[in-house]
């Protein structure tokens, strides 16, 4: 993979290249979207997002979840993807330990409903036992600040010996106050529950609770609706955006069908929606009573929340994928 921007080089060290340069906002974890779409605005092809991508998004997903201390999903991610825990390999688990973090990334899935299937690797490989989150443990790295601060990635050099891998933390669910109880008692079997919000999950609420677990950097791998309400919410500080080669027309709910929309439909708000939720003429439409209200998107014509403006930290490329990082400049946001 070479580098386009800031610097061009022909070979990254990826490990740094993403782990330089984070910050995070008072009071809250760093967040990170990482997604892939199609140049024509899919973020999805027959339902999967695994047709868009290659070699090299593989190996960055890989290396942004080495970095992460948790990996937040939304529900319909988790569903369409068949999730499993989270896995790195043990030379890289060392190095997150030697940096104070955790062997593995937690995973935590965003869920209204608080129905999940149970039979998804993610939970039935969990420990069962009874509830309660246990901390996230990202302690402060020997001489280093909050955020990674050494190389931990896929390939990374072992320790001697190797360590054996670790027992798989439970998946967190994080649910609102009045997600129906018998499905929550039912995932408390298998993952941690953490309740954020009263009618709808409160994201904000759910981030300072992660933080407060131990969390100081929080990777988003979607989907669309989870992006778009942290968006909406100015909860997101970063952008690591995989630009496919490929165009999948109205197949993946891009050209004509809506990836490419007018102002306030375009990403992240409407091109990383699934092609459900868009009209033929790409405006939002409503999936089920209630969505429409939640969704941050208004219409394409009439948007709800002003435009977030990125900045650029690197551009990266290879095999004609473009692998762009960009930073949500939080002093520039209207209101700001
Ligand atoms: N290209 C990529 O990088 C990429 C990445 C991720 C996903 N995808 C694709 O995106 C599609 C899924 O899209 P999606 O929009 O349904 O995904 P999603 O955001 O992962 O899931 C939506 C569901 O998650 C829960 N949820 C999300 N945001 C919430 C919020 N603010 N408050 C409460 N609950 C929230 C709800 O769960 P309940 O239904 O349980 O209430 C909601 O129905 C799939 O086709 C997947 O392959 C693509």
């Amino acid at each position: 993979m070479r580098s386009l921007l800031p610097v061009p080089a022909e070979r990254v060290n990826l490990v740094e290249a993403y782990s330089k340069s984070i910050q995070a906002p008072e009071g809250r974890p760093f967040v990170r979207l990482n997604m892939v779409s199609t140049v024509d605005g899919a973020v999805a092809f027959a339902g999967r997002s695994g047709p868009l991508g290659g070699p090299g998004d593989k190996l960055v997903f890989s290396v942004l979840r080495a970095i992460a201390d948790v990996i937040l999903v939304g529900a319909g991610t988790v569903r369409a993807e068949h999730y499993g825990p989270p896995r790195l390999p043990p030379e890289v688990q060392a190095l997150r330990e030697r940096r104070g973090q955790t062997p593995l990334p937690r995973l935590a899935v965003v869920s209204q409903s608080a129905y999940l299937d149970w039979t998804l690797r993610l939970f039935s490989a969990a420990p069962a036992g009874p509830a309660g989150p246990a901390a996230i443990g990202a302690q402060e790295a020997p001489g280093g600040p909050a955020g990674p601060s050494g190389p931990a990635a896929p390939g990374g050099s072992a320790a001697p010996g190797g360590p054996a891998a670790v027992a798989q933390p439970r998946p967190l669910v994080i649910v609102p106050g009045a997600a129906p109880a018998e499905n929550v008692q039912r995932l408390a079997t298998r993952a941690d529950v953490l309740t954020a919000g009263e009618r709808e999950v409160d994201l904000s609420a759910a981030l300072q609770e992660l933080g407060r677990l131990g969390a100081r950097h929080i990777l988003c791998e979607g989907g669309p609706r989870l992006n778009s309400s942290l968006v909406a919410a100015g909860l997101v500080d970063e952008l690591c955006l995989t630009l496919s080669p490929k165009l999948a027309g109205p197949a993946g709910g891009g050209l004509p069908g809506g990836g490419w929309l007018p102002a306030g439909g375009g990403l992240p708000g409407g091109g990383w929606l699934p092609a459900g939720w868009l009209g033929s003429r790409g405006q939002a439409v409503a999936r089920r009573p209630g969505d429409e209200a939640q969704s941050p998107l208004g219409t394409s014509s009439q948007p709800r929340q002003p435009l977030s403006p990125l900045e650029i930290v690197h551009v990266l490329e290879e095999d004609s994928f473009l692998f762009l990082r960009m930073r949500v400049q939080h002093d520039l946001a209207p209101g700001s």
